[in-house]
């Protein structure tokens, strides 16, 4: 029921030649059918998005594209910042939300999450909203606690329709870069308590939403990851910077 989604967030990763580079690779490792399976989608960063466009355009590719981050006001004053329209003037289906590391790094608040995931349903797009605890946090038990917190924040306000339409990732951030993964049992928990939490507040939503597991997802780990119950995708960081990897990922029952 619910369509598998494998998206690739490059992060700052890759010139906008070296981006076309890598999605005609991929193009020519996926077959028609591997797209009926799984939604695929690349998010690169912002200086490419334009250049990979073109390329899904002129080859009639199946590719989605997917930015890493958006502000939330339509246009202003905001030097550094990239507006939804803009976004949406790509051809941009999925927009990356919260992102632990933009998170930690760049102090995004639950409250900017929530405005960004409405500014992104406004433009008819997607957003991936990302949740997930950090080390400290899962050896203190307070993994469930602030997953459930970020998800209620992430997704406030919104609708029950726009809230099945949307995507939640979790990204335990421990497990992020470091070759760590979550337990496929232990993603699927969390990825379960995500669906509880939004069925409380959504009702029947909660059986539409997609939940993507994100953390160390290798060609070596999908397939158990993608077998449990309420995991429904993954978002990819560095198994997506290789298209041979990354195909290897995208075609997780092989
Ligand atoms: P890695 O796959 O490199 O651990 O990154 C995960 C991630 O943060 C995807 O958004």
């Amino acid at each position: 029921m619910r369509r598998v989604l494998v998206a690739g967030n490059w992060k700052m990763h890759k010139t906008h030649l070296e981006a076309i580079q890598v999605v005609q690779k991929l193009s020519y490792r996926l077959d028609p059918a591997d797209y009926e399976r799984v939604e695929v989608v690349v998010a690169p960063p912002f200086t490419a998005l334009r250049s990979v466009q073109t390329v899904i355009e002129a080859d009639h590719l199946l590719i989605r594209l997917g930015a890493q981050n958006v502000h939330w006001k339509d246009e202003g004053a905001f030097t550094g910042e990239i507006a939804p329209r803009m976004l949406q003037s790509l051809s941009v289906s999925y927009v990356i939300v919260g992102h632990s590391e933009r998170r930690e790094i760049f102090g995004e608040t639950d409250e900017w999450v929530n405005r960004k995931a409405k500014a992104v349903l406004a433009h008819g797009m997607v957003p991936i909203v990302c949740v997930g605890e950090t080390e400290a946090e899962r050896d203190e038990g307070a993994s469930e606690d602030k997953v459930r917190r970020q998800v209620l924040a992430g997704l406030a306000g919104l609708d029950p329709e726009a809230v099945a339409g949307s995507v939640v990732a979790y990204e335990p951030i421990w497990a992020i870069g470091t070759g760590r993964t979550a337990s496929a049992d232990d993603a699927d928990a969390m990825a379960a308590l995500i669906r509880e939490t939004i069925a409380d507040r959504w009702g029947d939503a909660a059986e539409r939403i997609r939940i993507l597991y994100g953390g160390s997802v290798n060609p070596g780990n999908i397939a158990g990851l993608m077998a449990k119950r309420n995991i429904d995708g993954g978002l990819v960081g560095g198994a997506s910077l290789d298209p041979d990897t990354f195909a290897s990922v995208i075609r997780y029952w092989m």
